[in-house]
């Protein structure tokens, strides 16, 4: 089941929401990939590819709310955190199980549960925090 980027979703900053877009597509990849049946290294790649886009992804968007002072940071930081700490559970889902249904439940319960939940919460407080000082 593909994850699709909806406008209710937009934080209202575009190199943000250009990334979640990415990110998004970058999830839908992954699930097609176990779901085609892709080997265990093809999986593997797309796993990766996907953690450093978050990371890249968290680093702008952390650079941003430090910029201009956003009060609630610490806490949205180290939910970014976690959620690379999370994406771990799916390189050990891999290693243990292989690219199958169990890693594309995983990856539903890790990263796309997290990411709508996510990005329609502490994303769009940033969004309108920012929108409120005119940027
Ligand atoms: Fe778009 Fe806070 O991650």
């Amino acid at each position: 089941m593909a994850i699709t980027w909806t406008p209710n979703l937009a934080v209202g900053v575009v190199k943000i929401d250009e990334q979640h877009k990415m990110l998004f597509q970058k999830v839908n990849e992954l699930i097609n990939a176990c779901n085609q049946g892709k080997g265990k290294d093809a999986v593997a790649e797309l796993i990766g590819f996907l953690g450093d886009y978050v990371v890249f992804h968290f680093r702008d968007e952390e650079k941003l709310m430090q910029a201009h002072n956003y009060p609630d940071y610490a806490k949205h930081k180290s939910l970014h955190d976690e959620f690379v700490k999370g994406l771990g559970e799916l390189h050990d889902e891999l290693e243990r199980e292989g690219p199958g249904l169990g890693l594309v439940l995983k990856t539903n319960q890790v990263v796309v549960d997290w990411l709508i939940n996510h990005i329609s919460k502490t994303d769009k407080a940033v969004g309108k925090f920012l929108q409120k000082k005119e940027i």
